[in-house]
């Protein structure tokens, strides 16, 4: 069991990894010696940016160094990761966590990770886990266009697994979704992370093939730590669950999937 902490974190590097999405890397040996694949951090500004929102916002964690380090994807889509995509080596990033609930690997299945967009970052740490204790671990990752795939060379340098890369239009890898295609005759664990669209057909298709699945869903989070309740999803019990605390890695069956 992990205990979060909360502290200031000095951002070491930081590198653009396609047209809107940066890979940053922070100096944070408290939350690295716990961290854990599938949890997630909220990484904000705090007091020291007054034009900056003031909530944090949830991040995966990417990758855990051990030296201390911390990677984190990020793309940007409104004015939190706007911010937060402009730090520059030398900033501090207030940084608590890690959070939530991992992923839980199967000792004997192979492990396929499944990742649709910025589904991809808890899978750098999860591949480059899996990598070191010599796993056989597969990470099929789409996007729409080339433009927005996640640099295939930093994915190499982060896990050591060569992508098998999809995207919507061909323009780079495969053609068609990360559900296509799959080659599941070795009976995988099936990760996922992605769009609710995505999760469902990931869902669907581990029933048909009767293989087990974990997804990571991404709710828009207020507090990250099961006070603000702005995170919830719908059990297949039919009660509403915090993702932060009780996921935000789920077993496909505790979710209901709204059609
Ligand atoms: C557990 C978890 C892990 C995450 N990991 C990563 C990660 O590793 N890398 C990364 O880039 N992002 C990740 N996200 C998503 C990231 O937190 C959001 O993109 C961010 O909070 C948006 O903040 P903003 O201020 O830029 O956008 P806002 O101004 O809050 O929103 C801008 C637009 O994006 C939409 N939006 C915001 N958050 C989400 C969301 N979670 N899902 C769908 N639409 C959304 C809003 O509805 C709005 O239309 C994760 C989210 C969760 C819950
Ligand atoms: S994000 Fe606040 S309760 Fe989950």
């Amino acid at each position: 069991m992990t205990a979060p902490v909360r502290v200031w974190a000095r951002v070491l590097e930081t590198r653009k990894a396609s047209g809107d999405t940066f890979w940053i890397e922070v100096d944070c040996p408290s939350i690295a010696e716990q961290a854990r694949p599938g949890q997630f951090v909220m990484l904000g500004t705090g007091l020291s940016d007054v034009a900056a929102p003031l909530l944090p916002r949830p991040f995966s964690i990417g990758a855990r160094e051990a030296d201390g380090r911390l990677g984190f994807l990020l793309r940007v889509f409104g004015a939190g990761t706007q911010r937060l995509s402009a730090v520059v080596p030398g900033d501090d990033l207030l940084v608590l966590g890690p959070l939530g609930r991992p992923f839980t690997l199967s000792p004997d299945r192979p492990i396929v990770c499944l990742a649709g967009g910025v589904g991809l970052a808890p899978f750098l740490f999860v591949g480059a886990e899996a990598k070191r204790d010599a796993r056989d671990v597969r990470i099929v990752y789409g996007e729409r266009t080339a433009d927005r795939v996640f640099d295939p060379e930093l994915i190499r340098r982060i896990t050591g697994v060569e992508p098998d890369l999809r995207t919507e239009d061909g323009s780079l890898g495969r053609r068609g979704l990360v559900i296509d295609d799959l080659d599941l005759d070795d009976r995988p664990q099936l990760l996922a992370c992605g769009p609710d669209p995505m999760l469902r057909a990931c869902a669907d298709l581990a029933r048909r093939h009767d293989l087990p699945l974990q997804v990571s869903v991404e709710e828009h989070m207020g507090c990250g730590v099961g006070t603000c309740q702005g995170c919830v999803v719908l059990s297949s019990e039919g009660e509403w669950i915090k993702s932060c605390t009780e996921g935000p890695v789920f077993d496909a069956r505790e979710l209901a999937w709204r059609t």
